[in-house]
């Protein structure tokens, strides 16, 4: 990834930060200077009423009202997992056909919210192919967030819960992209701008399959693509393609794709190391994408 800065503090409020809104009164938000009132360097985010979310010192900001859907945070041994395994290129196909897809039907200008977005990996690969744009990786988990908040010079690192209202106002969002991760499709129909993209990663049958089976039957459970199609009945799907290939991981790729996944919540890293993985597999999965 070519912009490696932590974004936006200290230099005014971007398009990514005027689309995030309050998550107790849903009100805009603007920069906040320290709260003892000393200087004016941007240390947080203020709405109308008064709520203030300060800026965690490794750059992101949590916009959260509650403290509910943490269960499924992805925890630190599964974010450095999937920060190994990423850094490590096997999933740069995926990466690069998925900024292409957001590429061809988005604007010049605009914002990115990239939802459960973990470390801002596919955020930051968008946000390459989009020179114009800005864009906010919204996720709950803390270790996540401190890798997203230095993934792109122009991605913003959020916390927020994306199963509940999403800390974004109607319409600020110019494309949306969730890989592999949860998400509401109504929230997501609500952030969208009139003829933004909305690009959804899922893992087909047979993703990973080999290793998956290695280590106690725990599948990845593939996305379903009539029920995606339902979920975005009011959008209008453009696109639709499979990225397949066949990879031979290092045994240390190997075990990151099983630790990062949803396996990396049930099971002890031991566990993991003491399986005999395959390498040899397959990624499989599909990139749908509709327009609002
Ligand atoms: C399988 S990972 C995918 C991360 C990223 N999209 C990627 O592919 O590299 C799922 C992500 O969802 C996050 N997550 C789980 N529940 C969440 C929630 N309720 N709100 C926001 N993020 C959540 C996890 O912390 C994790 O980063
Ligand atoms: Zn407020």
């Amino acid at each position: 990834m070519s912009e490696t800065t932590a974004a936006g503090w200290g230099e005014g409020l971007g398009a990514a930060w005027a689309a995030l809104r309050c998550p107790v009164c849903h009100g805009v938000m603007r920069a906040a200077g320290p709260a003892d009132g000393s200087g004016d360097e941007a240390q947080g985010l203020l709405c109308g009423v008064g709520h203030r979310f300060d800026r965690a010192r490794q750059g992101y900001v949590t916009l959260r009202s509650g403290h509910k859907n943490s269960q499924n945070a992805d925890t630190a041994p599964m974010v450095m997992a999937r920060e190994r395994l990423l850094a490590g290129g096997w999933y740069e196909p995926i990466a690069t056909a998925l900024a292409q897809a957001v590429k061809a039907h988005a604007r010049p200008e605009g914002v990115l919210v990239d939802l459960a977005g973990g470390t801002g990996y596919y955020g930051a690969a968008v946000l390459d192919a989009l020179p114009g744009w800005e864009g906010i990786c919204l996720d709950i988990s803390t270790p996540a967030l401190k890798r997203a908040a230095r993934a792109h010079g122009r991605l913003v690192a959020v916390g927020g819960d994306a199963l509940g209202r999403l800390p974004l106002g109607d319409g600020t969002a110019d494309a949306v992209v969730s890989v592999f991760g949860p998400r509401v499709p109504e929230e997501i129909a609500r952030v969208l701008a009139p003829g933004g993209v909305l690009a959804v990663v899922t893992p087909m049958p047979g993703h990973l399959a080999e290793v998956q089976q290695a280590v106690d039957g725990v599948a990845i459970h593939p996305g379903k693509p009539e029920r995606l199609a339902q979920q975005f009945a009011s959008l209008t799907r453009v696109a639709s393609e499979e990225v397949v290939k066949g990879v031979t991981f290092s045994a240390q790729a190997a075990r990151d794709v099983v630790l990062m996944g949803p396996t990396g919540h049930h099971h002890a890293e031991a566990d993991i190391d003491a399986a005999t993985l395959p390498t040899a597999t397959t990624i499989a999965v599909r990139i749908d994408v509709w327009k609002a």
